[in-house]
């Protein structure tokens, strides 16, 4: 990861929903830069020893403060529960320059459709700005599970109007990724964020009817999918589970579903699911470890990184 820090101050701390709350941060000694629409920051918590990434929402050209939202996870012991607890309007904090691994397609003879699940709306933010600015055709399609999630929806229906299509689980109401990809035509470009289903299922019905180049997630690259299988043992939950070769670790706990995983990227950036090593060596497949940390072998990403032997036995 880029090892620059750049010091900010926190300027704004609003709480969106009961468990979303939105951080404003302003340069304390030099200009913050612009960025382009799905660009992420780092946040480094320095206190606490964490750093988590979190997608910038506010106008990509307007780089007078930077702006997260970040959703507090019930079973976290670690970056967004610090964020929630400890972050507060005047602190200091640093920040690894943007980076962009989702952007946006500047195309003006295409139409855009954005899904986004849950806290996956984030990326979008900033998309709104772009895609307005360019004068380009999109819609909104945003699904989550409970009014708690929804935290953008007053402020997106009055931005974009019938542009935006909602989804509330808790109501019954269920976006048809098929139906909806099949109502397209050929010259539209397809994105999503959000839950790992979810993405499947857009990547599937857009790869069979869009094709490949038009649909778009966020792509750190290498992937935890390709490799041998291989053993994970969990020592305090006192388990193991077999990873097989197109599984990552952090798929097969939830599907196993007897451990609780906090994770935000699942692409090896965030740093919200790292992990204590006990035993065995990984496969680092991150973007968030440093060279030192990878050598050391003493934690690991579980979304993306495998193991290099045939266990591995972790603090879980
Ligand atoms: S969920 Fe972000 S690094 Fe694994």
């Amino acid at each position: 990861m880029n090892q620059q820090k750049i010091p900010v101050q926190v300027s704004r701390v609003k709480q969106l929903s009961p468990n979303i709350k939105m951080f404003e941060f302003i340069a304390q000694d030099t200009q913050l830069s612009t960025f382009s629409a799905g660009s992420h920051v780092t946040v480094h918590m320095d206190e606490a020893g964490i750093r988590r990434a979190y997608s910038l929402i506010s106008d990509p050209q307007q780089p007078q403060h930077y702006r997260i939202s970040v959703l507090r996870d019930e079973q976290s012991k670690g970056g967004s529960a610090y964020m929630h607890e400890n972050v507060a309007e005047g602190d200091l904090l640093h920040l690894s320059p943007a980076d962009n691994f989702f952007p946006l397609v500047h195309d003006n003879t295409s139409k855009h459709i954005l899904v986004a699940g849950g806290i996956g709306i984030t990326p979008f933010l900033s998309y709104l700005y772009e895609l307005e600015q360019a004068d380009m055709e999109f819609e909104l399609h945003y699904c989550f599970r409970d009014g708690a999630n929804a935290a953008y929806v007053d402020e997106l229906r009055e931005r974009i109007g019938n542009r935006l299509h909602v989804y509330d689980n808790a109501q019954d109401q269920h976006l048809s990724v098929e139906q909806l990809v099949a109502q397209q035509g050929k010259n539209t470009h397809l994105y999503v964020c959000g839950p790992q289903p979810l993405i499947d299922a857009v990547i599937e019905s857009g790869n069979a009817l869009l094709g490949k180049e038009r649909v778009h997630f966020e792509n750190f690259g290498e992937v935890a999918s390709g490799g041998s299988s291989f053993e994970v043992h969990f020592q305090r939950s006192g388990f193991s589970l077999e990873i097989g070769e197109d599984s990552s670790i952090l798929q097969a706990i939830e599907n196993d579903k007897r451990i609780d995983i906090e994770c935000l990227c699942r692409n090896g950036v965030c740093g919200t699911c790292e992990t204590t090593i006990l035993e065995g060596e990984a496969d680092h497949r991150d973007h968030y470890l440093d060279d030192e940390e990878r050598a050391a072998q003493k934690t690991m990403m579980l979304c993306v990184s495998r193991a290099k032997g045939s266990r591995l036995v972790l603090d879980l």
